[in-house]
């Protein structure tokens, strides 16, 4: 399938139309950005691990009878998805309290949280992405009562099922982001990525509270080794899912 047109180019990937309407082409790219891109570097490999990373997680999450718009990688840094209109809403869900909770709110990093937490930020960079109530998403008219109670439940459940899928690789799920679409029947898909770019993992092999982190925190805080870090956590999951076939 020839790729016709560039739709789209976000921080870490280009979207193409193809020629089927229903089926958009995703090519992750080894840029990486953080704090609303006001940093800019490049992560080499980022865009086939996190490519890799996301299509076993979505395969995986699939066969336990999660939708998601996944349909198959023809390389290993490019997913064909499903045609579908983005919420514009980022989905994150905290196990531990560390990132924005803890300056928020003076939390201590590596709290464990009593229960899962799911919260709101509105998509939107030039606002800063910022924490929506549930009366401001409902006066922003972004989704419908109905529609927010199956994302909290697919979003509760999503987690039940990494927590225990990473944790099967000796990493601990600290928080993450989803995103979703509806589809042209209406239908709530998971969408967008799920990958160290987007998860706070730390290795339970380390007790460091450096050492540790395996995700895009060793880019935003220049704890170097990325690139390593970023490999590891692809071997674990690739690992893991092979394994589980
Ligand atoms: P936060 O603690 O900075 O709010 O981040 C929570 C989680 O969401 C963390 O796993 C990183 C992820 N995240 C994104 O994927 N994209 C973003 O733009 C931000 C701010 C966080
Ligand atoms: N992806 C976001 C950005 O660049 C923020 C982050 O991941 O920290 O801007």
């Amino acid at each position: 399938m020839l790729h016709t047109e560039k739709l789209y180019e976000g921080k870490a990937k280009i979207l193409y139309s193809t020629d089927d309407p229903k089926v958009l082409l995703t090519c992750y790219k080894d840029d990486a950005t953080a704090f609303n891109a006001q940093k800019r570097g490049q992560i080499q490999g980022k865009g086939e691990i996190n490519c890799t990373v996301s299509a076993a997680l979505f395969q995986w999450l699939e066969s336990l009878g999660i939708p998601t718009h996944y349909i198959d990688c023809p390389a290993p840094n490019q997913m064909r998805v499903k045609t579908v209109e983005i919420i514009p809403l980022e989905v994150v869900v905290r196990n531990i309290a560390a990132g924005s909770l803890c300056r928020q709110t003076g939390m201590r990093e590596g709290t464990i949280l009593p229960s899962s937490l799911v919260e709101y930020y509105l998509k939107n960079d030039e606002l800063g992405d910022p924490l929506l109530t549930r009366d401001r998403l409902f006066l922003l008219d972004i989704i419908s009562q109905a529609q927010l109670a199956v994302i909290e439940e697919m979003a509760k459940k999503i987690n039940q099922h990494l927590q225990d899928f990473f944790t099967s690789c000796q990493i601990t799920l600290v928080d993450f982001k989803l995103e979703f679409g509806l589809d042209n029947q209406g239908q709530i898909l998971l969408a967008d990525e799920i990958s160290p770019d987007t998860c706070r993992l730390w290795d339970q092999t380390e007790t460091d509270p450096q050492a540790r982190v395996m995700d895009k925190d060793r880019f935003r805080k220049d704890l170097g080794q990325v690139e390593s870090a970023y490999q590891e956590v692809q071997a674990r999951v690739l690992g893991k899912v092979k394994e589980l076939s």
